[in-house]
């Protein structure tokens, strides 16, 4: 049987931790959506035409390390805007989400679009600032070269047009439970999207 678990919400919120835990104190199945965007973007980068990348995905070219940078997430982003792009990765996502024993998508648009009828949909967010100094440190982490200011204008520039493009733009579904996690930590996000799901479920 099915069960689906929506978790949208802006980058670098958390969604990506909230959604691996949740998958496997569930034993669910996760679908990182923004990958899909980013494999696409990757291909766009390497000088594809953004439509006929999308058409072509392969599940194989989301096993990439590569699709983690900062350009990669900017094209993936721009990308996104176009709606016979998104087209072209809705019967994946929807196909992911149908599966036997529960899946779990993270994206922008899984409550809202992907699976208006999820069991469960959770937004996450948590501010600005927050966001980018998570991200930065996951960055510097990694031996990445960048500043808190740098990646705070790129986390602000992705919002601005993940927020206003025309076609699914992210905003929370009218049935999501909100989940700021600007003041917890990822294991009090983790439990406070467990209960949701839990909750759900009974
Ligand atoms: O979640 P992420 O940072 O990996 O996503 C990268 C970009 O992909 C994001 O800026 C917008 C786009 N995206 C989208 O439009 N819809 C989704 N369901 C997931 C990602």
């Amino acid at each position: 049987m099915s069960f689906i678990v929506a978790i949208d919400g802006p980058a670098a919120a958390g969604k990506g931790t909230i959604s691996k835990a949740v998958a496997a104190h569930f034993g669910f199945a996760h679908l990182d959506t923004g990958l899909l965007y980013r494999a696409v973007g990757a291909k766009v980068i390497a000088g594809a035409e953004p439509v006929a990348a999308a058409r072509a995905l392969d599940p194989v070219d989301l096993e990439n390390d590569s699709l983690r940078t900062a350009a990669v997430a900017q094209a993936a982003s721009e990308v996104a805007v176009i709606p016979d792009v998104r087209a072209a990765l809705v019967a994946f996502q929807r196909s992911f989400a149908g599966r036997d024993g529960g899946a779990v998508l993270d994206g922008r648009d899984i409550g809202t679009v992907i699976c208006p009828a999820a069991d469960v949909k959770l937004f996450v967010t948590a501010s600005p600032e927050c966001r980018a100094e998570r991200r930065f440190q996951e960055l510097s982490g990694k031996g990445t070269d960048t500043t808190f200011e740098t990646v705070l204008a790129d986390v602000k520039e992705r919002d601005a047009r993940d927020h206003n493009r025309a076609t699914a733009p992210l905003v929370p579904a009218d049935d999501a439970v909100l989940l700021d996690t600007s003041e917890l930590t990822a294991a009090q996000a983790i439990a406070a999207a467990i209960k949701v799901v839990a909750a759900a479920r009974s």
